[in-house]
């Protein structure tokens, strides 16, 4: 059966249903300012078997305008696959900002670091290989970490994104920023209970249903869910 991302790659990486207004908007507003690094990372990690996991350039942009927003300075990034947010996020960060990355797949990063390093930003970036769950424990582990980032970006596995959120809730601070990818599921969230679903597909949908219903009640926390990509939702830290 096919999966509900099969067939996209960064070109057509949208909900809207007009491929023609998908074009006009990245062609008008978002292509003419992706840096040359960011483009040349983002086709190369279109060639990878896995690269439609990679984050749409409309959405590396919204990631910018809302660190700069925030004046963010202290980051995590759970999920870098070959790094197209991360090094959007290095870009967006302040000279003395940091971004810690933590993924499994050290092999997918190693395909983008070469673009950070010449990209100039290889200084801001701290890569951590392992799972989100042990390497955000290890962080809630030292008291200094406590409500010490401004802004996290959760984009690895949408089944742990329950846990991941109690976790992260701890190391944003209040009135820092959290944001989800994917919690649209390419629109499978809306879909008729019994329409057939991948085996993964229908895991990772009801996962992400439950997940919106959550945040959507989670009073510590302000929600906005955008329809770009693939489904966005931000989380402002109110208490
Ligand atoms: C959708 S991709 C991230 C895309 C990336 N943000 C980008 O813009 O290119 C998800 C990543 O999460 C990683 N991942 C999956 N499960 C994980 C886990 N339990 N802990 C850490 N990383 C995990 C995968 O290895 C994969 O690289």
């Amino acid at each position: 059966m096919a999966t509900a991302h099969q067939g996209i790659d960064s070109s057509n990486k949208t909900l809207l249903k007009s491929e023609a207004l998908y074009r006009y908007v990245l062609d008008t507003s978002v292509l003419p300012h992706e840096a040359d690094c960011m483009r040349e990372l983002r086709l190369v990690t279109d060639k990878h078997s896995l690269g439609f996991m990679q984050s749409s350039p409309d959405e590396a942009q919204l990631l910018r305008m809302l660190l700069k927003l925030t004046g963010a300075r202290r980051t995590l990034e759970v999920g870098v696959f070959t790094g197209y947010s991360l090094l959007a996020t290095a870009l967006a960060l302040p000279d003395d900002g940091r971004v810690i990355g933590i993924d499994v797949d050290r092999a997918a990063y190693e395909i983008g670091s070469p673009f950070i390093e010449r990209a100039g930003v290889a200084g801001k970036v701290d890569f951590r290989e392992g799972t989100a769950r042990e390497h955000l424990e290890k962080l809630l582990a030292d008291e200094e970490n406590i409500g010490a980032f401004d802004f996290a970006f959760a984009d690895a596995d949408k089944p742990n994104y329950v846990r991941y959120h109690e976790q992260l809730l701890r190391l944003v601070r209040v009135g820092g920023v959290i944001v989800y990818d994917n919690t649209l599921w390419a629109g499978t969230v809306a879909l008729p209970p019994d329409t057939p679903l991948s085996d993964l597909d229908s895991r990772f949908s009801a996962a992400l249903k439950d997940f919106n219903a959550r945040l959507s009640a989670d009073t510590r926390v302000e929600v906005c869910q955008l329809a770009i990509a693939d489904g966005v939702t931000i989380c402002r830290r109110l208490v």
